[in-house]
This record gives C-alpha cells, sequence and structure tokens, in this order.
C-alpha cells in the first residue's frame, strides 16, 4: 500500500513538457516493465483479504497515467512550433505582376466611348464575311477595280468568302436589321493583303460610324467629326477634309488632322506636311440605302471609318505599327497607367 501512495506521487510529479519526456513517462509508468504492471502480475502474492482493495487501487493507478499520457500527448502535438521564417508577417508579399489593356484596346474603348456619349450604339459581327456584306451591298460592282482597293484575303474553296476588309460590312448589316433613325458604331479587327511595313500591316483595327435619318447633311458629318477630333486629341485640334472615293459614298472625303508629332511644323510621320490622315468618311450612296431596303428619297445618311492603328500611333507618338502586333513585354508595360 505504501508503494502505492509513492507512486501515485511520482505519477503526479512527473513533468511533461516535450516528447521525450513523455515517452520516458510511457516507460515509466505504463509499459510492460512498468512498476504499475509489476504489482498487476504479483496481485496473487498479495493476501487474500487485501487482494480485492489492492487490485482496484493499482488499477486506478494505471487508469490515472493512462489520462495524463493522453492528456499530454494532445497539448504536444496541438503546439506545433513554429520557425522564424513562418511566422514572420512583415516579410513583404511576392509582388503579383497585373497585366494592362493593349494599346490598340485602349484608344479603340476611348474612341467608342465618345461616340456613345453622343448616342451611337456599338455593333459587333463576323470577321469572315460573305461578298454582299463586304462590297455588293456596298455599290462595289462585280469585277470593278475598285475592289483592288482593298486588297482581299479570299478563301480558296469559297471565292464568295472574304476576311472583311473593312467593318463597314457592320454597317450593312445594321442596316439591313434596324430600321432609321440609324446611330451605329463598328469596331472590329480588319485584314488586308497588304505588305508589312512600318506604316502598313495585314491585320489592323478600324471603328466604322454609320448615321442614317432624314435631313441628315455633309455639315452634320463634319461638326460631329470635329467634336470627335477635339474629344480625341484636345479642344485646338484642327483638321481638314480633302475630297476622295469611296464606292458607297458620295461625296466621299479623307479627314487629317494635324500632326500631333511635330505640332504641324512637318516631320517624318505626316511626310513633312503638317497632316495626318486618320479617317474616310462621305455620304451613304443612295445605292446603297436601297440595296438594304431603306428609301433613299426619305433618308440620308453619312458613314465614316477610323483607322485606330494610325490613331493610336498619334496619340502615344509610336513611329512603327509592327509594335502593336509583336507584343514585346517591354513595350505593352509603358501602358499599364494608362487607362479607358
Ligand atoms: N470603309 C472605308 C475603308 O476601310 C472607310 C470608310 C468608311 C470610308 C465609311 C467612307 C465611309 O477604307
Amino acid at each position: 500500500m505504501k508503494n502505492i501512495e509513492d507512486l501515485r506521487n511520482e505519477i503526479q510529479q512527473f513533468k511533461i513538457s516535450n516528447a521525450e519526456e513523455l515517452e520516458q513517462f510511457r516507460v515509466n509508468f505504463l509499459s510492460k516493465k512498468s512498476e504499475i504492471q509489476a504489482m498487476l502480475a504479483n496481485i496473487k502474492n498479495v493476501v487474500a483479504e487485501q487482494r480485492r482493495t489492492f487490485g482496484q487501487q493499482v488499477n486506478e493507478l494505471k487508469q490515472m497515467a493512462q489520462q495524463m499520457f493522453e492528456e499530454n500527448k494532445q497539448k504536444l502535438e496541438n503546439s506545433v512550433v513554429y520557425t522564424q521564417s513562418e511566422t514572420d508577417l512583415t516579410r513583404p508579399a511576392a509582388a503579383v505582376e497585373t497585366g494592362s489593356l493593349h494599346p490598340i484596346s485602349l484608344v479603340m474603348n476611348e474612341v467608342c466611348s465618345i461616340f456613345e456619349n453622343i448616342g451611337f450604339t456599338v455593333v459587333d459581327g463576323p470577321e469572315v464575311e460573305d461578298d454582299w456584306h463586304v462590297f455588293s451591298a456596298l455599290n462595289f460592282p462585280e469585277e470593278h477595280p475598285a475592289r483592288d482597293m482593298q486588297d482581299t484575303f479570299f478563301i480558296d474553296v469559297r471565292p464568295d468568302i472574304v476576311l472583311r476588309t473593312h467593318t463597314s460590312s457592320l454597317q450593312v448589316r445594321a442596316m439591313e436589321k434596324q430600321k432609321p433613325p440609324i446611330r451605329v458604331i463598328c469596331p472590329g479587327r480588319v485584314f488586308r493583303n497588304e505588305v508589312i511595313t512600318s506604316r502598313s500591316h495585314c491585320i489592323f483595327h478600324q471603328v466604322e460610324g454609320l448615321y442614317i435619318a432624314e435631313k441628315v447633311s455633309f455639315a452634320d458629318m463634319k461638326q460631329t467629326l470635329l467634336y470627335f477630333a477635339r474629344k480625341m486629341f484636345g479642344e485646338e485640334t484642327k483638321i481638314r477634309l480633302r475630297p476622295s472615293y469611296f464606292p458607297f459614298t458620295e461625296p466621299s472625303a479623307e479627314m487629317d488632322i494635324e500632326c500631333k508629332i511635330c505640332g504641324g511644323k512637318g516631320c517624318s510621320v505626316c511626310k513633312h506636311s503638317g497632316w495626318v490622315e486618320v479617317l474616310g468618311c462621305g455620304m451613304v450612296d443612295p445605292n446603297v440605302l436601297e440595296n438594304c431596303n431603306i428609301d433613299s428619297k426619305k433618308y440620308t445618311g453619312y458613314a465614316f471609318g477610323i483607322g485606330i492603328e494610325r490613331m493610336t500611333m498619334l496619340k502615344y507618338k509610336t513611329n512603327d505599327i509592327r509594335l502593336f502586333f509583336e507584343n514585346d513585354i517591354r513595350f505593352l508595360q509603358q501602358f499599364q497607367s494608362a487607362s479607358f
């Protein structure tokens, strides 16, 4: 009985603060070689009248040791020790690389939003188009040399299907679907079989516009385009219109703006003229309206087509169109803070 009392004290006072001490506790009090085990094995040698109490007390001791072992084991497992680097909350996080909009997207968005603010609606459509929407409906006669103006990519097996050479095809689609008044802008990618140089590419982008209603005049067009140029390049911006030719407009014009690179003094970008061509425009030819089932006696309209690459080069003072397609990250990163 005295041994039991001593053993109880010994168990209660055993300090367990790490894994080794826990193992020592197990060996001392719970293993086959432990004193408690020896006592249980010896129970038959205890005098009969004390055997029952002795057995009970040794069992209690064993349970107590078992419980202490489990409790301490849990405690140690829960207190995982972290190393310094894992808990250093002041350490700066790894930088997250953010992307940015491509300069062409920035300018397309800006052009669209200027026109949206004055009542135009954006329309979208296919890049692979049929001949009707790209040429025939737009008053390009069959076999007419005007089709050569836009060096077209044809699909070998389907000569009636082309990669659209301008987004005027979307204007045709809008006229076929909507009733006047129609006020749409058509942003998109276009394709022409052209030699790639610093000034031209076989893939580029346009935002074309169309306004059809009663009594729309050339003066309306000129004022709208002046408004656009000033929103895009500043209130002092000057424009000029030169006579031109497109099969789908009559009269037709090309619009220049004062060169923003040299401020109108003359440089290589404006070919020393002080002016840069940025868009084609004109009054929609009555034949085009009739092709789209719009009464050309009642309605008139104007259309324009803006070359986005040219705009972007002027806006961001870029001297080589190929930079927009190479996607060199060092070039694109310069537009990270630009937004539209
Ligand atoms: N579609 C013409 C082009 O791509 C531009 C344009 C549009 C001209 C509308 C006049 C009117 O060159």
